[in-house]
């Protein structure tokens, strides 16, 4: 459903993709793990046609959300045709109540009933946004919070649902709550792009990892096959961008030959 190809970003000259490849699927959440600068945030920046907004530009590849073109598609269209981004650190309208938070995210895509449904369905999965409907979302605890800007998200109907870190720094057993949630959104048929550097809380709802270094893919594989692998500890240890790839085990994950920087030759 959405298909990136060998796409290559840069900030000025500094390059922060060069050249990754993955796919996500209807009704399943692909895990992209990754150290500190791997490139995961300038994904999902580049897919939701926000990269252009901090200073960055897509010089190769393609981006597909089915047959639309994501590199070539205005941020708000993006949202229109069924992509939505939670991004890092949560941003949530502090001063706006919690419900308005909530409606701001199906402004410009929902009818007012439509919008009411989606808002019932957001509602239930987490109840506690509806006890604190009337508050200032500021006020929210960090979990509560991402709670919103997850279901800010939730409020345009997406297909696919990008989420940029939403563990981080909030309490294991909140993280947990929300990493079912997660599952659960994946589980109505939602393409779900998870970025965690949580690796256990990702792998245990998972089901297809992706492993960035360097801003390339540097080992794919089911989660399944993820969770005893010596290269994604070798990864998450902190292997930095120059580690060269772990030797290949006799099972997957499987390792990623290295791709040259530069957009694929057309024959
Ligand atoms: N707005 C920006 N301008 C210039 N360089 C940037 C910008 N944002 C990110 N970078 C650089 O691009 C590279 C990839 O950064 P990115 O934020 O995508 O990594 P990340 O995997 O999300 O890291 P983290 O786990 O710290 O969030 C890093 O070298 C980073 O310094
Ligand atoms: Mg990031």
């Amino acid at each position: 459903m959405l298909n990136v190809e060998s796409l290559v970003v840069r900030y000025g000259t500094a390059h922060a993709l060069s050249g990754i490849s993955l796919t996500v699927e209807p009704g399943r959440v692909t895990a992209l793990l990754g150290n500190n600068g791997a490139g995961k945030t300038t994904l999902l920046r580049t897919l939701s046609g926000t990269i252009a907004l901090h200073g960055g530009l897509a010089v190769g590849g393609s981006a597909q959300l089915e047959v639309r073109d994501l590199l070539r598609t205005p941020a708000d269209r993006i949202v229109r045709a069924g992509l939505a981004q939670v991004p890092e650190g949560r941003r949530v309208f502090a001063q706006l109540s919690v419900e308005d938070n909530l409606r701001a995210g199906g402004l410009s895509v929902k009818s007012r009933r439509d919008a009411e449904q989606v808002l019932g369905r957001v509602l239930e999965m987490f109840p506690i946004l509806r006890e604190r409907s009337r508050q200032s979302a500021g006020l929210l605890s960090g979990g509560e919070q991402q709670m919103l800007a997850i279901g800010r998200a939730l409020m345009s109907s997406p297909r696919v649902l990008l989420l940029d870190e939403p563990s981080l720094g909030i309490a294991p057993l909140v993280a947990r709550e929300i990493a079912t949630a997660v599952r659960q959104i994946a589980d109505t048929g939602v393409a779900v792009l998870l970025v965690e550097q949580n690796t256990r809380l990702a792998l245990g709802i998972a089901d297809q990892v992706y492993a960035v270094d360097g801003g390339a893919v540097a080992a794919q594989g089911p989660a399944s096959e993820f969770a005893d692998s010596e290269l994604l500890r070798r990864l998450s240890l902190g292997g930095g961008s120059g580690g060269a790839p772990a030797s290949p085990r006799p099972a997957s994950p499987r390792p990623v030959s290295p791709r040259p920087a530069s957009p694929r030759k057309e024959q």
